[in-house]
């Protein structure tokens, strides 16, 4: 702007100094080169020269005008460079005003879309900032639900584990003999349950909020009457009997359930360990003479007399017994074989029964089968 100023008031300068020179004398000697100079006759400045200046100012005019002619042609021409500079610069000026304007209204508005754009990356880095807060809320939160994921699934394992330990069939190995066996294998219901006792299940109530050692743990209630092999017989003869040294045998079956009396032998094998009852009773038939007859006979357990009946009868008073009935209760292992065998009789002495009378008896069951 200050060299278009400068160059504007030099150029300025020119035009005013172009216009003047046809009518302003000033100074000659200064402005010679563009000042007019007029013939000056010698009646107006009075002067007396002398001749020889007189004859050099005249041979001096024809190249003072031809000069003045030359300066006044470039003046003119000076004048017209000087015009067309200033309409150049004119138009410069035009088109640097123009220009500035364009570049202010261009610098106004980048500047305001700056200054939107500065506020609105301002708010756009404060969203930013509250995104990553956010974002870094989110972090935090994930990595505990994370952690917390990594949690439950152990609580979950665990759980499960926990589950299939208490769902999944479980055994100490034996039957239980007790509530804290039972409470080993699971039990945690209250209740009664059976246990395997020293011979027999026994029935047991079991309280399995207290502890073990407490005495209300265990209550037992009872033997339960458990067989394996359910088994009873009674048995009659149908005819009189007197061998001896054989099993008696029999003839009718009343009952026999398990089939372990064998009416045909005689003889009972025992089918389960436990503990049997046997009633015998018979008639002995005594005939009337000689005075003193008997009757002995035996319950045998594997060959051997376990228990005897006895009956007799005699005219002397000394010796009279009738008593033939005959009950035990015996303790028999699997495999023992018992039996009713005359172990010795008088002549003519028999065990009296025939059809339809049934005098003579034999009856067996078992009472408790030992089960451990
Ligand atoms: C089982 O036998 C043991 C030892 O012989 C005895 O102490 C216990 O009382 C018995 N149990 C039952 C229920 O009879
Ligand atoms: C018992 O014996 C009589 C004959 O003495 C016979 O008729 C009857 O069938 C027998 N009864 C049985 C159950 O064997």
């Amino acid at each position: 702007m200050k060299i278009l100023e400068i160059a504007l008031i030099f150029a300025l300068d020119l035009v005013v100094f172009a216009q003047l020179t046809t009518s302003w004398n000033y100074n000659p000697g200064l402005f010679f080169p563009y000042v007019v100079h007029h013939p000056l006759p010698a009646q107006v400045t009075g002067q007396v020269e002398s001749t020889s200046y007189q004859e050099e100012a005249v041979n001096r005019v024809p190249s003072c005008l031809r000069e003045f002619k030359y300066t006044s042609q470039r003046l003119d021409e000076t004048a017209i460079d000087i015009q067309t500079v200033k309409k150049e610069l004119e138009k410069l000026s035009a088109t640097s005003q123009n220009l500035a304007k364009t570049m202010v209204t261009i610098w106004i508005l980048t500047t305001t879309n700056l200054e939107e754009s500065l506020k609105r990356s301002a708010e756009s880095l404060k969203q930013l900032a509250e995104t990553n807060s956010v974002i870094a809320n989110l972090k935090k939160e994930l990595s505990e639900s994370v952690k917390d994921v990594a949690v439950m699934k152990t609580k979950i394992a665990e759980l499960t584990t926990e589950l299939k330990a208490s769902t999944s069939a479980t055994s100490i190995g034996r039957m239980p003999t007790s509530c804290q066996d039972l409470q080993e294998t699971g039990h945690v219901k209250s209740g009664i349950n059976f246990i395997l006792g020293n011979k027999s299940i026994e029935t047991v109530y079991c309280d399995f909020t207290k502890l073990p050692i407490e005495a209300d743990f265990q209550i037992l209630i009872g033997s339960s009457d458990v067989k394996s092999a359910p088994t009873y017989f009674s048995v009659q003869k149908n005819n009189s009997f007197s061998a001896v040294g054989i099993p008696i045998h029999f003839e009718i079956s009343k009952v026999n359930t398990g089939e372990a009396m064998e009416i045909a032998s005689g003889i009972f094998t025992t089918p389960r360990s436990g503990t049997y009852y046997f009633s015998f009773i018979g008639l002995a038939e005594f005939p009337s003479s000689p005075d003193f007859v008997y009757v002995e006979l035996g319950l045998f357990l594997n060959g051997d007399v376990v228990g005897t009946g006895y009956a007799s009868n005699s005219r002397n008073a000394d010796f009279k017994f009738n008593q033939i009935a005959l009950q035990m209760t015996l303790n028999l292992r699997n495999g023992d074989r018992v039996w009713l065998q005359i172990t010795d009789v008088s002549d003519g002495v028999a065990l009296r029964d025939a059809n339809n009378q049934h005098y003579t008896h034999f009856s067996g069951f078992l009472l408790q089968e030992d089960l451990a």
